[in-house]
């Protein structure tokens, strides 16, 4: 029997990246996956070709940061499953922007994608995951939730807001049966970071910052999460697990 058999997983963001690895590596290993993501395109081709892979998958175009959205997103799914079992909750943006000349909605724009929209989706499932007894939620902060980096205040301010909601979940959450962790990934090669830096600023990068000499790969990522939702993790509530190639390490 396949580790994740007979469950329901709600991704984020599943349409590219470290969201569609997700999805991938949870259907691989026997779940039912929840697909959903803002844009519809990229979010029908991913949902097309896992489905023609033989793994069981469906689609919901969702805006992380619209809270009716979410609610309704969250209760069709439970209504079609009974339950959801884990929620992988990875959507997020990020761009560079200077902190002095930070326009108003574009913070307000990264916080309500990055942190209110965690918070929606982690709250409307937590509900459900108390009524059935139990859960797994892993939410996705950054290295950049846990220390600085030049022209990402809004996206650092938004990470560091994730890492502390997810141990206060775990507070709030443990006694019933719900464990709730981070991922702190640091530089991942995903269509994000590929239309933020250049061939040669990731070299650079590379060089300066990261032990192991490479990028992660999204699918590095994908497992971090499937081993924070399985058995393997049963202690473990309320941590970040970064995964950056020893970045921090410095
Ligand atoms: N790539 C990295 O180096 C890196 C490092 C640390 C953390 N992260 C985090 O990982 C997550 C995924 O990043 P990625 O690099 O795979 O990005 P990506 O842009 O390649 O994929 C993100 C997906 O989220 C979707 N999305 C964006 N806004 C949304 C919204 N409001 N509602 C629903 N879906 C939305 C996008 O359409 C896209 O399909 C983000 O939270 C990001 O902050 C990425």
């Amino acid at each position: 029997m396949k580790r994740f058999s007979g469950r329901i997983v709600l991704v984020t963001g599943a349409g590219q990246g470290i969201g569609l690895a997700t999805a991938e590596r949870f259907a691989a290993e026997g779940a039912h996956v929840a697909m959903a993501d803002i844009n519809q395109s990229v979010l029908q081709q991913a949902v097309e070709r896992l489905n023609a892979a033989g793994y069981s998958v469906s689609s919901r175009v969702l805006d992380v940061s619209e809270a009716e959205q979410v609610d309704d997103a969250v209760r069709s799914i439970h209504q079609e499953h009974g339950a959801i079992h884990i929620l992988a909750n990875n959507a997020g943006i990020a761009w560079q922007e200077p902190f002095l000349d930070m326009k108003d909605d574009n913070w307000k724009r990264m916080l309500d994608v990055n942190l209110n929209g965690m918070f929606y989706v982690a709250q409307r499932v937590a509900r459900i995951m108390k009524e059935q007894g139990g859960g797994c939620i892993i939410n996705m902060a950054s290295t950049n939730g846990l220390a600085g980096e030049v022209n990402y205040a809004h996206y650092n301010a938004s990470k560091g807001g994730v890492v502390l909601l997810t141990k206060t979940m775990a507070l709030e959450l443990g006694r019933s049966g719900i464990r709730v962790n981070a991922v702190c990934p640091g530089y991942i090669q995903t269509p994000l970071s590929e239309s933020i830096d250049s061939p040669e600023t990731v070299r650079r990068y590379i060089e300066r910052n990261i032990p192991l000499g490479k990028v992660g790969k999204p699918e590095n990522v994908a497992g971090v999460f499937a081993f924070l939702a399985s058995d393997d993790a049963a202690f473990i509530t309320g941590e970040c697990i970064v995964v950056d190639g020893g970045q921090l390490a410095y």
